[in-house]
């Protein structure tokens, strides 16, 4: 590897550096009477280094061939810029062109549509915008990880491939290696022992059902990886396939559940806030405005806890109308969820005890035999970021709701013996990553958080 510094290091530096080496892409150039100036971006920041080079200098006409989207090596020596908008710029000494690129990138200097941008994913990642979303992706992947590992939680990796429906909403992605031109029948209907795992298999919709396997041995876990879902929903909320973490804590209730999401949550954004400053600045002036102060509000106050009954109320005593009449026992659309959080508490909340008709057969029950101990963390603008819950660990309670949500407990038997063998109160709760992302930078599409997105109709790239 060439010796180089990263630009991101070269803009902080406090002194001029004589011997200074970088390597990026060409992302404009533009000419004077006496100078070329070209804007280098390396991906280590949101800022490009500008990089000068006079009539006269030995690169000049290396340089005036240069086109937007070139690579480039350049050696040369930092010095402070004399023109105002940077601090620093680089005089070269020697120019390198690994790969130019001609008049047909696509990236030229004007701005483009995001829905444009997503066309071109392969290009993508050179935008200002979606090196700032890697840049945050990454820091809050490293948040995630460093606030689970102070905790004591272990990370653990459960399977991907699987053949239970964690969700039983039958929107799981089928995994097979039998000839779709010649299927293997008996009786009828497809054999799936013939199959490569001898049964019906699918990706994963969530890694919970295993993780509360292993919270239940470790204690505290927390899984972080894809997840799959085949829900045909075009929205701005919704992939196809998505990251998820899933923390489970043995030995806890509902309320440590909701507590930990919160104190999890907090540490998240102020960790974005102090970490990310540049680019959060840029989502603040281009994206969203006052979204940092947005952040900063969330971090420092406290979260609302409401029943799902009591937000019915207040939506039934709102003056606004919704396209879907509210009434107990539906589901919150998200116009109801970001009705909650933007207008009524105009903050995060939690709400708690949701009907047991529309939530997952794992939920505790509550004593109402009615409602179950669900949570599920709303917030402005996006809705919907966190699902979780206290577990069903009672065994005939659990066999009981399988059967009313007509799921078939033998194929469960393995979850259920966990309530069988020393069976304890666990929780637990999912963080949609990509949510978590459109939350922080107020990015309107969630495809627009995520590099390669995989939606009904496309997994190009
Ligand atoms: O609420 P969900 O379905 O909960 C679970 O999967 C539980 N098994 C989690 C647990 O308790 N361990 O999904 C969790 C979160 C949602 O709150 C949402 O943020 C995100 O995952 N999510 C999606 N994100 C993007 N695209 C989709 N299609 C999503 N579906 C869910
Ligand atoms: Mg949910």
């Amino acid at each position: 590897m060439m010796k180089r510094i990263r630009i991101a290091e070269c803009l902080q530096s406090e002194v001029p550096i004589n011997e200074c080496s970088i390597a990026g892409w060409v992302r404009t150039k533009r000419e004077s009477k006496e100078n070329i100036f070209i804007e280098i971006n390396d991906g280590s920041c949101l800022a490009n280094l500008q990089v000068v080079v006079g009539v006269g200098d030995s690169y000049f006409e290396t340089a005036q061939r240069l086109h937007t989207g070139a690579s480039v090596y350049i050696h040369g020596s930092l010095v402070a810029s004399p023109a105002q908008g940077q601090k620093w710029e680089l005089k070269p000494v020697v120019i390198t062109v690994f790969g130019d690129a001609d008049q047909s990138y696509p990236l030229q200097k004007k701005r483009h549509s995001f829905e444009f941008l997503r066309e071109i994913a392969h290009l993508r990642p050179r935008t200002n915008t979606m090196g700032a979303i890697m840049r945050i992706r990454n820091q809050v992947s490293y948040a995630i990880h460093t606030f689970f590992q102070h905790k004591g939680f272990l990370y653990v990796h459960t399977p991907i491939i699987t053949t239970s429906d964690c969700e039983g909403a039958g929107e799981m992605f089928q995994v097979t290696t039998l000839d779709l031109r010649n299927l293997p029948v008996v009786n009828g209907s497809i054999d799936y022992t013939q199959d490569f795992f001898g049964a019906k298999a699918a990706l994963t919709v969530s890694g919970q059902l295993e993780g509360e396997l292993l919270a239940m041995a470790s204690g505290y876990i927390y899984t972080f990886g894809p997840t799959f879902r085949a829900e045909n929903s075009n929205t701005t909320r919704h992939l196809s396939e998505f990251w998820m973490v899933e923390p489970e804590m043995a030995f806890a209730t509902l309320q440590d559940d909701c507590s930990l999401a919160e104190e999890f949550l907090r540490f998240v954004f102020t960790w974005v806030l102090e970490k990310c400053k540049e680019d959060m600045q840029f989502f603040d002036e281009r994206i969203k405005p006052g979204i940092i102060k947005n952040l900063e509000l969330i971090v420092s106050s406290s979260f609302e806890i409401v029943t799902y009954t009591e937000a019915i109320e207040k939506l039934k005593q709102s003056r606004d109308s919704f396209e879907f009449p509210v009434h107990w026992g539906m589901d919150l659309q998200t116009e109801h969820e970001r009705w909650l959080t933007e207008k009524y508490f105009k903050k995060p909340i939690i709400v708690i005890h949701y009907p047991k008709a529309i939530k997952a057969f794992y939920m505790k029950l509550n004593d109402d035999n009615n409602t179950v101990r669900a949570m599920d963390v709303l917030v402005p603008g996006v809705g919907e970021i966190i699902g979780g819950s206290e577990r069903e660990d009672r065994y005939d309670v659990l066999i009981a709701r399988m059967k009313e949500m007509e799921l078939n407990p033998d194929d469960y038997w393995w979850y259920l013996d966990i309530r069988k063998f020393g069976s304890a109160p666990h929780a637990g709760f999912g963080l949609g990553f990509e949510r978590a992302i459109q939350f922080i930078t107020g990015m309107q599409n969630i495809r627009d958080v995520i590099p390669f997105p995989r939606t009904p109709g496309n997994a190009r790239f």
